[in-house]
């Protein structure tokens, strides 16, 4: 299939994606852009982020400022962000809540009709704006509508990037499918944005989407770029118990408690979250309610503990946690006005990711930019999250990076020739690679095979982790890379076959899994989500620095489908010049 060459490829129409093609779309209206979703933008997993966004308005609470924003966000972060890329986020953050307030967005009002702010952990002010607790809803339905009337914008939804065109140091475009007909394209762009998103798939309780299998994460890792702090996934405290789905910590942050089997409010056990209580960050929430349930004080002494919030009553909860109430009831079957939510620790997001510069150049294993390359939002590494990331923190980053990533590439693409690409022989290429997956004689499923694997990566990469299961998973991991190749794919059908985007997926599933496991192996302290209980104390002197894991055999050219593929690791400084690492207790 023929696309025409573009001044720019956005690959992701979640968050990101949509407000980075949107500020390319309004400030540089001459350039054409394409934006591509395996999903349609609408279905992208923001529209599930729930909570709010983070921002020191300072209307509702003068006393809040940027600053504080930025220290309780390097708290959190366990000292490991950048705090320069942290100065960036919580600066922009007010901005960029007006900015979305004038495209249209709702955000839920206080009674004297400013914009209503919520308590979230980590954050010593209520700063969290939201939309009830249906907040990327409400963002990413007002960004896709803006976008959808931009005359300079090609939506390709429903198409999957299998590859980067990446030639001679520098990107030159994607190579795509498409899932309604089955074609490959080879789009040669100017500048490619990577806004792929998170990767919870790689773990078998999760709160994020089928889609969410770090694809971004693999396009890059397959060129033999590196990929930044990839042992630090964060656990949300409160997914639904069994679904995995998110239980918002907005409701915490309208006051609900956490309790154990006895009734206890069992936060106030743990001295690091003894002042903040259920409003602590999330990584130290979610051991502790793993301790309790490993202590035998998990509900009825099972895998779970109770998120209570009947006391708030049923105003509160109708007007500022309805989607929270509904879950409930449709997923458990427990109606949170009569009784407790069943909850449980959920994977459900990446510190680590693709390594960028603040202005979302991806950058090499020199800390050199790849010219024509970019990534924003959870896919990318700044780093503003560093070992842990404050909730509400998310949205906010999608929206200010995003905007970013969109505003340099606008900037940059001018001084970029469109690249001349041999387009018919990577279309081919691709072909005959499909023809011969769907050709493969194996006996293996590929959803067996990623059960397996979330099976492994689960076991080994967890809440609690140490050296001898991760050396384990490490391996583990590596033979189901091996095992690859006896896939059998049913539908040899080319409409709509998502069995082999399934199989793709998975390619990327494992290439993350195994990143994160040799990340989380090599860091041998515990600091954020990461926790070794070999080695449980942080460890400033050794390593306050971040992870840079690469795939060799990638780097050498090899076929990533049929290599066991090693991987290495770098290190990189963190850049902190205004706040000192400190103890972190809540
Ligand atoms: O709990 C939540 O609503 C999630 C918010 C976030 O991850 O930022």
């Amino acid at each position: 299939m023929m696309i025409p060459s573009q001044d720019a490829v956005i690959v992701g129409g979640g968050l990101t994606g949509s407000r980075a093609a949107l500020a390319i779309a309004q400030r540089y209206p001459h350039l054409r852009l394409a934006l591509i979703s395996k999903v349609h933008p609408i279905r992208s997993h923001s529209v599930a982020a729930q909570g709010g966004m983070a921002a020191a308005l300072g209307h509702l609470d003068a006393t809040d400022h940027w600053l504080d924003h930025a220290f309780d966000t390097v708290k959190g972060s366990d000292y490991l962000a950048d705090q320069n890329a942290v100065a960036i986020l919580t600066q922009q953050a007010p901005q960029t809540v007006h900015e979305l307030e004038k495209l249209g967005v709702l955000f839920s009002r206080d009674e004297e009709g400013r914009i209503a702010q919520r308590p979230f952990g980590g954050h010593s002010h209520p700063r969290a704006c939201y939309a009830a607790d249906k907040t990327g809803h409400a963002i990413l339905h007002e960004l896709v509508a803006n976008l959808l009337v931009q005359p300079n914008v090609t939506l390709l939804a429903e198409w999957y990037v299998l590859r980067l065109i990446y030639e001679d140091g520098e990107v030159k475009g994607v190579v795509a499918y498409c899932l309604e007909t089955g074609t490959v394209a080879a789009i040669p762009s100017k500048a490619v944005l990577l806004a792929t998103g998170g990767y919870g798939r790689v773990f078998g309780t999760t709160s994020n989407d089928y889609a969410s299998t770090g694809d971004g994460l693999s396009l890059v890792a397959r060129e033999g770029l590196p990929l930044q702090d990839m042992e630090f996934v964060q656990f949300h405290p409160t997914g639904l118990y069994p679904a995995g789905v998110l239980i918002s910590e907005a409701v915490r942050g309208e006051g609900a408690y956490l309790l154990n089997d006895r009734g206890e409010r069992f936060m106030a056990h743990y001295a690091a979250s003894r002042d903040r209580m259920e409003l602590a960050p999330r990584d130290i929430t979610s051991r502790n309610i793993a301790l309790e349930v490993a202590a035998g004080r998990g509900i009825g002494g099972g895998s779970y503990v109770h998120l209570d919030v009947r006391h708030l009553g049923r105003e509160q909860i109708l007007q500022k946690i309805p989607f929270a109430r509904e879950e409930g009831l449709r997923l458990a079957g427990v109606d949170c006005m009569e009784a407790p939510l069943p909850v449980r620790p959920t994977a459900h997001y990446s510190m680590g990711g693709i390594p960028t510069d603040p202005d979302c150049r991806v950058l090499d294993r020199h800390s050199q930019p790849v010219p024509g390359l970019y990534a924003a939002g959870e896919c990318a590494c700044l780093s503003v999250h560093g070992a842990n990331r404050l909730g509400a923190n998310s949205l906010l980053e999608c929206a200010v990076f995003g905007q970013r990533a969109g505003e340099t590439m606008g900037r940059e693409v001018g001084d970029r020739p469109i690249p001349s690409v041999a387009i018919p022989a990577y279309q081919e290429q691709a072909t005959t690679a499909i023809a011969h997956l769907l050709q493969q004689s194996g006996t293996l499923r590929s959803a067996v095979l990623h059960r397996e694997v979330q099976e492994i990566t689960t076991a080994a990469c967890g809440i609690f982790r140490e050296e001898a299961g991760l050396r384990a998973g490490g391996q583990q991991l590596a033979i189901a890379q091996e095992r690859f190749n006896q896939i059998f794919v049913d539908d040899k059908g080319s409409c709509f076959n998502t069995e082999l985007v399934r199989v793709w997926q998975l390619q990327s599933v494992l290439t993350v899994a195994r990143a994160i496991a040799a990340s989380a192996l090599w860091r041998q302290e515990s600091r954020g989500a990461h926790c070794r209980t070999d080695y449980p104390q942080r460890n400033d002197r050794d390593f306050l620095q971040h992870t840079l894991v690469f795939f060799e055999d990638f780097a050498s050219g090899a076929d990533p489908q049929t290599t066991g593929r090693t991987v290495d690791l770098s290190l990189q400084a963190v850049d902190r010049p205004r706040f000192t690492p400190q103890e972190r207790k809540y």
